[in-house]
């Protein structure tokens, strides 16, 4: 990162990337809030959505509303071809080999869930070992240690320093031949923490142990290659990538994928029935069973069009100026601790000041028209092991700007001077 005093401010459309016109892609950000213009800095919660998803999914619903590989009326059989259409997007995205390794699911919570459950109970036993990390998200925390309940399976962390890095070290002495399972998030949603990926999926390989990665907070602020990091699973949200809520990716090698039993059980993940017993559908059809979120999977086909046709590569590097200018300016605050300061981080302020709660801060914000995150970030072990109780939260997407960074550090002052 720059040194807070050399940080100048961005201008908004000279550098590769112009925001103007991008925020202009999304409504929501047009509002005033309290008398004042919107400024949303809660996008690791979840992100705004830009004119063409939402058109996307008014024109399904409005033209196209059908249940897909069922009908053989011409609405179904546009609404499959959009549906499967937005599976293909997804494999070119993350660059996977092929579209039956990319399962449609709610969110990354359900496809981490399906792993742990589908994966994980029919691998693993008593004496196994699952290594995790002190700084994910929940949702990368309990489906393991329910999994241990389950199997017997030894749940372990790899602990991480004051920056808020992983002490990769540790990692070395964590695993061993019975380690089976190591789930890591890629982005820290509490901290912005760039884990290094690579490294942790080389070492776990040589132990013989599948690699489950937490993608959530990464999709949106970087480009992922599942091949090159050559990881067995990925998990991500549609609507932190600009998508609707409710729909998710698991990606996972096939045949891992075909080697695992289905995680629920319905319609549409059948070839075959009879009262006896059931034959199961190739993937990925196996795993999505019932009527899918057709809708919410066409939106997010067109939420993959809108950031590949923005640039991934330009936004992230603008984000990372972004976030360089928001830690100067946060850092000349006296009475503001930055809580996670990795070398290699992306898109997060948390902060605590002074002695004043969170959640007054993220109440105060809110009247000058600024959303934040207040509170343990669903990553309660890393509260833990910073030994506070919450942290306040801006995260920037790419249509955030330097004049709303601005405006949270004066409504940061203006706190201090109700407060103290
Ligand atoms: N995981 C989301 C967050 O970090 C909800 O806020």
């Amino acid at each position: 990162m720059n040194k807070p005093d050399t940080i100048n401010k961005i201008s908004n459309n000279t550098s590769n990337f112009d925001v103007d016109k991008v925020r202009a892609d999304f409504p929501v950000l047009q509002q005033q809030l309290r008398g004042k213009p919107l400024v949303y800095l809660d996008n690791a919660a979840t992100a705004q959505k830009p004119e063409s998803v939402i058109d996307t999914l008014a024109t399904y619903y409005r033209k196209t509303n059908a249940n897909i590989h069922r009908g053989v009326h011409s609405l179904s059989e546009k609404a499959t071809a959009e549906y499967e259409s937005a599976r293909t997007k997804v494999q070119a995205f993350i660059n996977a080999d092929s579209t039956q390794e990319i399962v449609f699911v709610r969110g990354a919570t359900e496809a981490i869930n399906l792993v742990a459950q589908s994966f994980g109970r029919t691998t693993l036993t008593t004496g196994d070992e699952i290594i995790i990390t002190e700084l994910e998200h929940h949702s990368n925390i309990v489906p393991w240690q329910i999994l241990s309940e389950q199997t017997g399976a030894i749940l372990k962390y790899i602990p991480i320093n004051d920056a808020g890095e992983l002490i990769l070290e540790k990692f070395a002495g964590l695993l061993n031949e019975n380690t089976r399972i190591v789930a890591v998030g890629h982005i820290s949603n509490a901290l912005g923490t760039i884990n290094p990926l690579k490294t942790i999926i080389d070492k776990a390989h040589a132990v013989g142990a599948k690699v489950v990665i937490d993608g959530a907070q990464a999709v949106p602020h970087t480009k992922v290659d599942v091949k090159a990091l050559n990881c067995d699973f990925y998990a991500f949200s549609g609507h932190k990538l600009f998508g609707p809520t409710g729909i998710g990716v698991l990606y996972g090698k096939q045949a891992l994928l075909e080697a695992m039993p289905p995680y629920q059980g319905g319609g549409d993940m059948i070839q075959r029935v009879t009262m006896a017993n059931s034959i199961y559908n190739d993937l990925p059809y196996k795993f999505e069973a019932g009527t899918p979120h057709i809708a919410g999977v066409i939106g997010l086909g067109a939420a993959i069009d809108y950031v590949n046709h923005l640039g991934l590569v330009a936004a992230a590097q603008y984000e990372i100026e972004l976030l360089n200018y928001a830690n100067a300016q946060a850092s000349q605050v006296p009475g503001l601790t930055l809580v996670g300061t990795a070398k290699n981080k992306t898109s997060i302020l948390s902060f605590t000041l002074d002695k004043i709660h969170p959640h007054d801060i993220g109440t105060i914000l809110d009247g000058e028209g600024i959303a934040i995150r207040a509170g343990h970030h669903c990553a309660m072990p890393v509260m833990e092991r910073f030994n506070i109780p919450a942290t306040a939260r801006a995260s920037f997407a790419f249509y955030n700007t330097c004049d709303e960074v601005d405006a949270l550090i004066a409504a940061i002052k203006k706190c201090q001077r109700i407060f103290n």
